[in-house]
This record gives structure tokens, sequence and C-alpha cells, in this order.
């Protein structure tokens, strides 16, 4: 990815209180998700890689949108996003990576592609990927966000 300014950010850096409309009504929305949708909306593309919970979203990523979708419906302003997931198991979170599918055009995503790392300990060592074929998958699905930059 040469030549692109890249920013990774945790979602753990961002957390709000869990969303409900009472809470909304009574306190606003928090600082961390307004902080949030300013960062989305300074980018021009996204990598978004979640993990699986109980074949389910993990509740910080659920509530993040959760957030984000009541300041801004279009949170992602039709710009390109590419979704990952992973799990040490051997489905690699793919029930989380279909909600997401789902998910993400509703909240203005362009959905590029999307990919799912199964046994993410073993193809994932030292923060480098060592499966050859997760690895060409990965950069192929890379290579097609970024002509969507061109
Ligand atoms: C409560 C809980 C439920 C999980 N459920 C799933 C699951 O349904 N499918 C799956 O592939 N991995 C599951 N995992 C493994 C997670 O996807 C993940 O590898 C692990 O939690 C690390 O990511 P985290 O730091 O976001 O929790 C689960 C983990 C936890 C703690």
């Amino acid at each position: 990815m040469d030549g692109v300014e890249k920013e990774l950010i945790h979602l753990k850096d961002y957390q709000s209180v869990l969303y409900g409309i009472d809470e909304e009504k009574e306190n606003g929305f928090p600082e961390a998700s307004k902080s949030l949708l300013k960062q989305i909306q300074s980018a021009d593309a996204f990598i978004i890689s979640t993990a699986e919970h109980n074949s389910s979203l993990p509740v910080a990523l659920k509530n993040a949108l959760d957030w984000l979708s009541r300041m801004e419906r279009n949170v992602f302003e039709d710009k390109p996003m590419l979704i990952l997931s992973t799990s040490p198991g051997r489905r690699g979170g793919k029930t989380a990576l279909s909600h997401l599918e789902m998910m993400m055009p509703r909240f203005g995503a362009k959905l590029i592609g999307s990919l799912s790392i199964p046994e993410f300990n073993q193809k994932v060592q030292s923060r480098i990927i060592v499966d050859k074929e997760i690895k060409e998958q990965l950069i192929k699905e890379i290579e097609s966000l970024l002509t969507e930059l061109k």
C-alpha cells in the first residue's frame, strides 16, 4: 500500500455506553462516538476487521455502528470498504462477516470485497500472515479497494 496514508484504529479507543433510545434522549451522543464519526469522515476508504462472538458481531462493533447510525445515516458516505473477519476456528468468523455484508451498505458503505481468515493462530504469526493462499487473497482484495481510489 505504498503512497497511501494508512491509519489503524481500535474500537477499544472509542468505547461508548451501550446504545439505547433513553440513553440518547437523556445524555445525547457520547464524545467517543462523535470523534469516531469525525475519524471516519476524514478517510477515503475503509478496511474493517471483526472477530465473531456467539455467531454474531462483537458487541463493541455493533454498539459503535448503532451510535454512528443515529448521528449520521450515511456514515461511510458511499466510500469503498473491504471487510475482514477472523477467529481461531475453522469458520473464521464467517457468520459475523455475513452480518457485516448485510449491514454495511445500509450505512452507505460501497462494499468492494470480503474475506474471512480461519485458524488465525496458525495462519497469522507475530502479526504476519504465514499462509500463502490467504495472503494472496488479501492482497487481491486490497488491490481492488485501491483501484476504487484512483
Ligand atoms: C464470548 C465469546 C464468544 C465467541 N464466539 C465465537 C463464535 O461464535 N465464532 C467464532 O468463530 N469465534 C468465536 N469466539 C472467538 C472470537 O472470535 C475471537 O477469536 C476472540 O474473542 C478474540 O477477539 P476479541 O479480542 O474481539 O474478543 C468467541 C469468543 C468469545 C470470548
